[in-house]
């Protein structure tokens, strides 16, 4: 039987650098799930209807290129409203999550939702501006001119739209350790999810 490391927070927080890290450490597999929803709302803003892209997602659409674009993440966060474009995506995530040796998935409803009987959950956050900053000079280094404002606020409306929506809405689980990103480095922040993992294995 594998073992599952969920890995929930709000845009931009380090989940994704903490997730490859952790994973790397462990030599578990890393699955984005933030990718599955981009690459839904990429083919939506491109025409097609969410429900269809939903139900005939393949690998190589998360392989596409421009799915980390600010655009592409609202009309993620758009499409993840949708109770059924979420039960598509569902039966994928549950399985990666359950492969033999190990794995890490990270998103915004894996510790609630997608793999509730997790042995190791973390909810990774930092502060709005703090994480407005990472993102803006992510952007920046990708060749992005978004400006740190016009982040800011597409930080702020994902958040919002995340955590009111009715299906899945972005929370800890009961019994996740938050981890608070805000002041901490990048060493820092891994050394601590390390510890956590390190302490569910037993
Ligand atoms: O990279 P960032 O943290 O900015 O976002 P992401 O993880 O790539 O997720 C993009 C959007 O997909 C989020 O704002 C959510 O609306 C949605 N999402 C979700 O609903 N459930 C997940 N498990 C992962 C992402």
């Amino acid at each position: 039987m594998g073992f599952t490391v969920a890995i929930d927070g709000p845009a931009a927080a380090g989940k994704g650098t903490i997730s490859r890290a952790v994973a790397a450490h462990f030599g578990f597999a890393h699955l984005d799930t933030g990718l599955i929803y981009r690459a839904v709302g990429k083919r939506v803003l491109d025409g097609e209807e969410p429900l269809d892209v939903a139900r005939s997602l393949s690998a190589e659409d998360l392989d596409a290129l421009g799915l980390r674009t600010p655009q592409v993440a609202q009309a993620a966060s758009r499409v993840a409203v949708e109770a059924d474009v979420r039960e598509a995506l569902v039966d994928f995530q549950r399985a990666f999550a359950m492969r033999d040796g190990g794995a890490v998935l990270d998103g915004r409803d894996i510790g609630t939702v997608i793999c509730p009987e997790a042995p190791a959950k973390l909810f990774v956050t930092a502060s709005p501006e703090v994480r407005a900053v990472r993102r803006h000079k992510e952007l920046l280094e990708t060749g992005h001119d978004a400006g740190y404002d016009s982040v800011l606020a597409d930080v702020r409306a994902r958040d919002e739209r995340d955590r009111t929506r009715a299906t899945a809405p972005l929370k800890p689980a009961d019994d996740a350790v938050t981890i608070d990103t805000s002041h901490m480095s990048i060493d820092e922040a891994v050394a601590a999810a390390i510890a956590v993992v390190t302490k569910a294995r037993g």
